[in-house]
């Protein structure tokens, strides 16, 4: 039994997550986090809502409503469509929390204290009838490289990066005029620079324990690159104060608190148990995010980490996957317009979601989510192969329960075995998306040992002969078929766990499996008395199609 802290990187609470975070960070570290309770490992899952930031204050300011009630308001709405996607955090929390900040602050004095943080000065855009400083997402205008339509930091149309201070006409966000001066700004930084050695001997370290290609070439070329300090302050109210003479305007930069935060919800979740998990080295610390948060995850945290030394642990794996993109579906983050995980629960329910996001999982490269893609595997591979394959099964069996005797049946024990043992491989690899590979592998399986032996024609001939050798064969092949796909259920169970449990209960268990249950044989597991089977998944209709067309 191993103890681990299984993260998935904090959605932002100004929108709902659309399909693309959720595939990249919570989903597969849901997936894991399952596998490792079905394996008895002493693991926890933590996640919560990124409140801070920016676009959160300016849409508090617009709406004309106090950041904290904007930001509560969308992590109740966040918390609630993640139960709905079957999310078992053992804490969703946020980090607007009494315990993130004094884990914020704790942090900050020690990383003060040992030297890492200095006053830096630059250069940034004032607006003089808010009377503040407007960086980023407050300033806008003309870019001028192409002449279109760029903000603060980069030009949406032709993405260079930019400085405010090279925009042609620039207008303040806020109010929409353009009396703007750029003047100097001091700020807090953290001395990253200062950890280029420490930092490459921890990649060099850790990357062995299963971290993505992204993750290792992305953290060593950061490095490589020469690594600088860090702003982590910004002149603006939503935040948390920094507790420092001079500082009295500001507050800690979005991303600082964040990374923090992973500790923080874990004590907000236990006052006394977080220390178990962050402060025992033997803890595995394991975190999912999509690869654009690979820079914060493998430079900042890890230094802030080590700076602090107040002895936290480290990630031991980083996984980060690549893109998720859509041609056809909007995936856009904005007004929850788009395919986010709302819609996309209005259109089916969760398992199908989940099992159709992990098929394409963008573990290695990027992937394309296209609707007939997604009508192909809930047809085809959901439909057809698995829940024909359990219906046809269970259908037999009840209707011949006179028929079916005590057999002993090893049939097809080895391949049965031989998929379990490789299933366990790529979960312990972290390959999650081969981990279903196999679990529909396993239902191809009984798919072929229904074609080979038909037991639909065996039935006759059983049901009129009950000595006989097909009345025995007939056993025999739906005791098999009974046992493999009771294991099938739980070989899914971290992927569609609705569904695997609907499955379980035809077998009278209604608590969460376990891998030991796997190591059973086929007399040992019992169809419970007047069960009658449902379909379990079904076909795409007609209505959700064009849901789905919709969003084009
Ligand atoms: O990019 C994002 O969506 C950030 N909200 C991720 C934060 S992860 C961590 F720092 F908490
Ligand atoms: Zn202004």
């Amino acid at each position: 039994m191993s103890k681990i802290i299984v993260t998935a990187a904090l959605p932002y609470a100004y929108s709902i997550p659309h399909l693309g975070n959720t595939i990249g960070s919570f989903l597969p570290a849901d997936v894991y986090y399952k596998y490792l309770r079905m394996n008895g490992d002493d693991a926890i899952y933590i996640c919560g809502s990124d409140q801070h930031g920016t676009p959160i204050e300016l849409d508090a300011l617009k709406k004309g409503i106090e950041p904290e009630r904007l930001a509560d308001d969308m992590h109740e709405e966040i918390k609630r469509l993640f139960d709905k996607f079957e999310f078992t955090f053992t804490k969703y929390g946020k980090t607007h929390t009494k315990e993130n900040k004094e884990t914020v602050y704790e942090i900050f004095n020690a990383l003060y204290k040992n030297n890492f943080i200095k006053e830096v000065k630059s250069i940034q855009p004032y607006c003089n009838i808010d009377k503040r400083f407007i960086t980023e997402r407050f300033i806008e205008g003309t870019c001028p490289y192409c002449g279109g339509h760029a903000r603060g930091d980069q030009c949406n149309d032709c993405n260079k990066l930019l400085t405010a201070q090279e925009l042609i006409n620039p207008v303040c966000v806020i109010c929409g005029k353009s009396d703007i001066s750029f003047i100097e700004e001091k700020n807090l930084a953290f001395e990253l620079d200062k950890f280029e050695l420490e930092l490459s001997a921890f990649i060099n370290r850790e990357s062995p324990n299963n971290w993505t290609k992204n993750a290792i070439n992305k953290s060593l070329s950061f490095i490589n690159e020469g690594l600088h300090p860090r702003d982590i302050t910004r002149m603006m109210k939503w935040g948390f104060p920094v507790p420092l003479k001079g500082y009295e305007d500001y507050v800690f930069y979005v991303w600082f608190d964040a990374l923090i935060s992973y500790i923080g919800i874990t004590k907000e979740w236990d006052s006394k148990r977080w220390k178990d998990y962050w402060l025992d080295k033997n803890v595995r610390l394991v975190q999912f995010m999509g690869k654009d948060n690979l820079e914060f995850h493998t430079t900042m945290w890890p230094a802030i980490l080590m700076g602090s030394k107040i002895g936290f642990v480290l990630p031991k794996t980083i996984r980060a996957s690549e893109f998720l993109t859509s041609k056809g579906v909007k995936f856009s983050k904005s007004e929850g317009v788009g395919l986010n995980i709302k819609t996309a629960l209005e259109i089916a329910d969760a398992d199908y979601w989940r099992f159709v996001l992990m098929y394409i999982y963008p573990e290695t490269a990027d992937s394309e989510f296209s609707i007939e893609g997604f009508e192909e595997i809930v047809n085809k591979i959901m439909n057809d192969k698995i829940g024909n394959l359990i219906n046809r099964i269970l259908i037999i069996a009840t209707k011949n329960t006179n028929i079916i005797r005590e057999v002993d049946s090893k049939l097809y024990r080895e391949e049965i075995e031989r998929l379990e043992a490789e299933y366990v491989l790529r979960f312990e690899s972290i390959e999650l998306r081969e981990a279903l590979r196999v679990a529909i592998e396993l239902a191809e399986l009984g798919n072929n040992i229904m074609s080979k032996h038909q037991p639909w024609v065996l039935v006759k001939d059983a049901a009129n002969n009950p000595d006989s050798d097909s009345a025995k064969e007939f056993s025999k092949i739906i005791k098999t078929e009974l046992l493999l796909i009771y294991k099938l259920a739980i070989l899914l169970y971290p992927f569609t766990p609705n569904t695997s449990m609907k499955i379980l209960l035809y077998f009278g268990i209604d608590k969460e499996p376990t891998l030991d249950a796997l190591n059973v044989d086929s007399n040992s597991i019992k169809l419970s008395e007047n069960i009658k089977p449902e379909l379990i998944f079904s076909k795409l209709r007609k209505e959700q199609i064009e849901a789905l067309e919709r969003l084009k």
